[in-house]
């Protein structure tokens, strides 16, 4: 079994759910505290043991290749006035390590993952929605692999949705469950509540073999028109291993105004630095 070295983050939306905010300033940098949200999910990718970090942008959006670059004015100031460089340790790699690749177009899930496809090669690869901002520990990833480990093929995040909300995710057709692993035995993509196998979603985090990309490749539009991923990995059931692990922590859906602010407060609130103050101004307003 190959390890998992690589991880597609598909940064190419435009985040038309929480304008004006990305306008002109892609919707991966906005800030949860005091860090941009990609930031999240590259740390969590670094702490499953990713080596290789693979952006499928779009245009407007080189703020985000220049957040993992060498900030050399940034840095060569800070060190001349005596200022720790620590703030910036997550945003520093290897020369190599980050790459991007652009999706042309707005395609689907599926066909920013394709896009990809040169750089993935031969090998496994995970794929993290920066939007689903993950909190737990061991990290969503980390975990995931944890099971990969045993037994491998293909893995989907899962977390059980409310039945009104189907029509918002990818939902799994359950098989045999052992703890945190369920067996994955269909996958259909964005289904009416009343016609959904189950209400256990996948959420924005995947381990895929590369075997996953011919069929992208061919595999023509699915929900909403567009090139879906679920579409792509219900075609691997049957033919390879595919489990869903049951994320064991929180997440929240920054994809919107109201998940990014909670986001802001859960993590804010969780921290050692600001958390008293934010807690403390919460009550008074209460
Ligand atoms: C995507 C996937 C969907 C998954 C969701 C998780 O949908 O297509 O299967 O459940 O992410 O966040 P999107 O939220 O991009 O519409």
């Amino acid at each position: 079994m190959k390890p998992l070295r690589k991880a597609v983050f598909p940064v190419a939306g435009l985040g038309t759910r929480i304008l004006p905010a990305t306008k002109a300033m892609p919707k991966e940098m906005l800030t949860i505290v005091d860090k941009p949200l990609i930031q999240y999910a590259v740390e969590e990718a670094r702490e499953a043991g990713i080596e290789q970090f693979i952006f499928v942008n779009g245009r407007g959006k080189g703020a985000l290749e220049d957040h993992f670059d060498i900030g050399y004015e940034l840095e060569a100031t800070m060190t001349a006035r005596g200022k720790s460089l620590a703030p910036l340790e997550g945003t520093r790699f290897p020369p190599g390590a980050v790459m991007s690749v652009r999706q042309q177009s707005p395609l689907g899930l599926g066909h920013a993952v394709w896009c990809a496809r040169a750089i993935v090669g031969d090998e496994p690869f995970a794929v993290l929605l920066p939007d689903d901002l993950m909190v737990g520990r061991p990290g969503c990833l980390a975990q995931m692999v944890e099971a990969y480990n045993k037994v491998g093929g293909n893995i989907v995040c899962a977390q059980d949705v409310p039945r009104a909300r189907t029509a918002s995710y990818g939902i799994i057709t359950p098989g045999a469950q052992h703890g945190a692993l369920t067996e994955v035995r269909g996958l259909v993509e964005k289904p009416k509540p009343e016609e959904a196998p189950s209400t256990l979603g996948i959420v924005g985090r995947y381990i895929l073999q590369p075997g996953i990309m011919p069929i992208l490749e061919t595999i023509g539009k699915g929900a909403g028109g567009e090139i879906q991923l679920t579409d792509g990995m219900a075609a691997l059931i049957g033919k390879q291993p595919f489990h869903a692990v049951t994320f064991d922590g929180d997440r929240h859906d920054c994809g919107d105004a109201k998940g990014f602010v909670i986001a802001n407060l859960a993590l804010a609130l969780a921290r050692d630095d600001v958390g008293p103050a934010v807690r403390a101004h919460l009550e008074s307003i209460a």
